[in-house]
């Protein structure tokens, strides 16, 4: 297959060009060249996306059979490159998300869910679930079923320099008594980043279109798989302290950003680890074992250090006095 991605250096791009290459495909990608190189052997180009002119000048005359876009910004920059090749390339795979959906997103929610307004033409891009939106609408406005719509749930993996999962392995690592917010068996959905990608190129070379949850079923790990794992990876000492969520909360600890990956499994975020997948199951999504995503991401920590945080973005993770205090707190 001629492949072009947009993006290509970061998590799910870099997972899609290396796994792309692997299979044997032809792969370009277009980037700055700001994020570092392509991975070798993938034809490297540069432009400046959010410069129309820049890209179409940048992708010359060329044709694809099939175009990946892990654009997460303003929704008129898919719109453009979209619209550039729409006679040029067979098939538009978008990295969308489940943050489309309204929320609080019910349990079970599958591809009929209510989604936020968005408007494929809007050029800035505050609000990331309209950007994702407008993104998934500008996509399917020049490629129509000839798009697919990958609503990625948690992305883990690999070059996630999101630091969701290295911020767990780094703590763990770290060894001591680790607060485990509970309870343990709380079912998580998660998607390593070398099944999206490996996913979405099967569904590009089949010309599959349409929208997908893509994501691993509900309670493919749990929190205590995922941290026992990462306890095995790091040949840590740590040992979990198992806090409920009660606790959590009453300790002002935010889900989510101070403890990566765990959402409490009642109230408004319960629905955001139990989305329905029947769709993208039925369509080929198969979803390795977690420890397996975890050691590769420690592997990947080992060779290139921990992500940097993101300029402008507080990175995640609990503040080690907070939980030393949250642990001395409870009862003996
Ligand atoms: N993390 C999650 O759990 C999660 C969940 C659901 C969906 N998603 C979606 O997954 C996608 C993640 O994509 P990703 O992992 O590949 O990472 P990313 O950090 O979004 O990668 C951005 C890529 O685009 C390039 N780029 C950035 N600005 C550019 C510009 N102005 N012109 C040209 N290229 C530009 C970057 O290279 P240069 O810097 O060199 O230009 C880089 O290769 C996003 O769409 C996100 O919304 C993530």
């Amino acid at each position: 297959m001629r492949l072009l991605v947009l993006g290509g250096t970061h998590h799910v791009g870099r997972a899609v060009v290396e796994t792309a290459l692997a299979r044997g495909d032809d792969v370009t990608t277009l980037t700055r060249g700001a994020s570092g190189p392509s991975a070798s052997g993938a034809l490297a180009l540069h432009a400046d996306r959010t410069d129309p002119g820049m890209l179409r000048a940048a992708l010359g005359a060329a044709s694809w059979d099939a175009v990946i876009d892990t654009w997460s910004g303003a929704p008129a920059v898919v719109g453009d490159a979209a619209t550039l090749l729409k006679d040029r390339a067979g098939h538009y795979g978008y990295v969308s998300s489940r943050s489309v959906y309204r929320w609080p997103t019910p349990p079970g929610a599958d591809e009929s869910a209510p989604v936020v307004d968005g408007d494929p033409a809007d050029t800035g891009s505050e609000d990331y679930a309209a950007a994702k939106r407008g993104g998934e609408l500008a996509a399917v406005e020049a490629f129509g079923n000839r798009a697919l719509l990958a609503r990625a749930g948690l992305i883990l993996g690999p070059y996630e320099i999101v630091g969701r999962m290295p911020w767990w392995l780094g703590r763990i690592d770290r060894g001591g008594e680790v607060l485990a917010p509970g309870p343990p068996e709380r079912p998580l959905q998660l998607i390593d980043c070398r099944d999206l990608a490996g996913w979405m190129l099967s569904a590009a070379g089949r010309g599959l279109g349409g929208t997908f949850n893509t994501v691993s079923q509900p309670g493919h790990a749990t929190m205590a798989s995922l941290l026992e794992a990462a306890i095995r990876v790091t040949g840590s000492g740590a040992r979990l302290i198992w806090v409920s969520p009660e606790v959590i909360e009453a300790a002002g600890i935010e889900a989510w950003t101070e403890l990566p990956i765990w959402l409490p499994p009642t109230g408004e975020a319960a629905g955001m680890h139990a989305g329905d997948v029947t769709a993208a199951y039925a369509a080929g999504l198969t979803c390795r074992p977690v420890e397996e995503t975890i050691a590769a991401t420690w592997q990947w920590i080992q060779a290139e250090g921990y992500p940097p945080a993101r300029p402008g973005r507080p990175g995640p993770g609990l503040d080690p006095e907070k939980e030393r205090q949250v642990l001395g707190s409870l009862p003996a």
